[in-house]
């Protein structure tokens, strides 16, 4: 198996749109990842026997790294794909002076919550109604990882 892992561009956006809408019930739309592709907020994809596997947007602000979305496509999860890709930003957002990593999750999002518990990040607070839900609204959970231990 062989893998790699690069920043994400334009040229992916088709293949990640269609991977977002299969991995998650509310989708980042193509127009999101768009921007953040054209305001240059930091990336990775990880490939896997040249198929994009997992990828990751996140964003600095002063020593924080904001990790704003990582998705595995749903037939690779449960494989270390996140895990691969988490690890490089760890180490990305080091090397920029970065001290802690902070993230939003739903409070629902179990797989999530427990990739981040096992990640080392611990829960900080809460944002009450901060997710649309079919039903009305639901928690986010804010969590956050020390890098400077
Ligand atoms: C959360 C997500 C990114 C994890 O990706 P992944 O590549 O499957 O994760 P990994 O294989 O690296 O898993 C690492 C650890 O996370 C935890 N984990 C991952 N999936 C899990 C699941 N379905 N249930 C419970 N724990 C899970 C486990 O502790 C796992 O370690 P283990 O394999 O030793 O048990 C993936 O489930 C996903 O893309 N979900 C949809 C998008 C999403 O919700 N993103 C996060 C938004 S904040």
């Amino acid at each position: 198996m062989e893998m790699l892992i690069r920043p994400l561009t334009s040229g992916d956006l088709d293949q990640i749109v269609a991977i977002e809408l299969e991995a998650h019930e509310y989708p980042w739309k193509k127009s999101i990842h768009n921007s953040c592709i054209e305001v240059d907020y930091p990336s990775q994809v990880l490939e896997v026997d040249g198929e994009l596997a997992a990828y990751a947007v996140y964003n600095y602000l002063y020593d924080e790294c904001h990790l704003m979305n990582i998705t595995t496509r749903p037939d690779r999860q449960g494989q270390g794909m996140a895990t691969k890709i988490i690890h490089h930003i760890y180490q990305d957002a080091k090397q920029q002076g970065m001290k802690n990593v902070l993230l939003e999750v739903r409070a629902s999002n179990h797989p999530a919550i427990q990739f981040y518990l096992k990640e080392g990040f611990k829960e900080i607070g809460r944002r009450p109604g901060y997710y649309p839900t079919k039903e009305g609204r639901e928690d986010a959970l804010v969590m956050q990882k020390d890098l400077t231990c």
